[in-house]
């Protein structure tokens, strides 16, 4: 059985409790809704990878209240430090070397030597991570490979009632997951795009490159895992769609149709879900995920997915996106 409550003091206490005791608790975060664990207790952080079913190579990130509680945990150097004072609280996680005083569980860094660490933007998580005074490991709330969770309905569906307590407070407003910044060897790399993006970067540690992992040598575990992936197929760049499919839009659908006849525009809602009909790229961030979710059921035979530009958070999309067109 899972309980779920509206978030607010009184439920943010008991949330605590629960972390405290060991116990999961799944919260809203501005990016996605987390699986929380006490990150310096394995016990309780083997429990995340049992309920999510999620490979025990993928380290997870760790969320604190505020930098100065992240230096207990990790070692930050002048870039680091410039960054935390800049975009936190923000969907921004960086990757640093771990300070192996700090007492995070072997089993949130997978054993590496670095450790993930941010501070979330939502007020109710902030409150949360003050409350109990603990680092929280949290990955995304959904069972591994699928889209992440963006509502507590979501996290119910995906991961049923392996999730013993949620603080359900609406849908997120980023919607996507937090960029991940490594920070630990002499050039950073983006590792997961994300709401920050290297224009945002720019201004204080200069140019930064994106390291996709689609080489030899990946620097996070993560980016082998298969990702987002809904259960129909998801195609895209989508020009038109074949009869039976859903379409995901992105812009205007006056120009699509459908092949052998009709217009994407008598696509009834269920079969339909728009990002943006103005373009806007951080309205399609925040919601992808539960369009995905939304589209991806009987009698559709796939999902189509429009075109969407590859600049700014448009970027973190097409990652998205690309990984979910892979397939479990
Ligand atoms: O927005 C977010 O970041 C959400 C919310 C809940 O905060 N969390 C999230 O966690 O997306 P998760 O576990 O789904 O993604 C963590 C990513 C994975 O790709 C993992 O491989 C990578 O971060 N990661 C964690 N620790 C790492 C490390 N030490 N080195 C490299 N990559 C690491
Ligand atoms: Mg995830």
């Amino acid at each position: 059985m899972t309980i779920l409550k509206t978030i607010n003091d009184e439920t943010i206490a008991e949330a605590a409790e629960r972390l405290s005791a060991g116990e999961l608790v799944c919260f809203p975060t501005e990016t996605v809704y987390g699986l929380g664990a006490n990150a310096l207790s394995g016990q309780a952080v083997a429990k995340i990878f049992e309920a999510k079913n999620r490979p025990s190579f993928n380290p997870l990130i760790v969320h604190v209240a505020d930098k100065k509680q992240a230096e207990k945990y990790a070692v930050f150097n002048d870039a680091a430090q410039a960054l935390a004072g800049q975009f936190w609280p923000g969907p921004l996680t960086l990757i640093l070397p771990r300070n192996p005083q700090g007492g995070i569980s072997d089993l949130v860094t997978a054993g590496l030597d670095t450790v993930a660490i941010r501070v979330p933007a939502h007020p109710g998580a902030l409150k949360l991570l003050k409350k109990c005074g603990l680092p929280v490991a949290a990955p995304s709330a959904n069972a591994s490979g699928e889209p992440s969770a963006t509502t507590p309905q979501h996290v119910i569906e995906s991961l049923k009632d392996r999730v013993p307590f949620i603080l359900a407070g609406g849908a997120c407003t980023v919607g996507l997951e937090s960029t991940v910044l490594d920070l630990t060897s002499d050039t950073p790399f983006i590792l997961r795009p994300g709401a920050i993006t290297p224009e945002d970067f720019a201004p204080v540690i200069g140019n930064v490159a994106y390291d996709f992992g689609d080489h030899d040598r990946p620097r996070s575990p993560g980016q082998l895992i298969k990702h987002y992936a809904p259960s129909l197929p998801v195609r895209l760049n989508a020009v038109d769609i074949a009869p039976g499919e859903a379409l995901l839009s992105f812009g205007s659908v006056a120009f699509m149709g459908i092949r052998g006849g009709g217009s994407a525009k008598s696509l009834p809602d269920t079969q339909h879900i728009s990002l943006s009909e103005t373009g806007d790229l951080y309205e399609a961030a925040a919601r992808l995920f539960a369009g995905l979710r939304h589209l991806d059921c009987a009698p559709h035979t796939g999902i189509a997915v429009m075109n969407i530009p590859d600049k700014g958070v448009g970027v973190a999309i097409n990652d998205r996106l690309k990984r979910a067109a892979q397939g479990r």
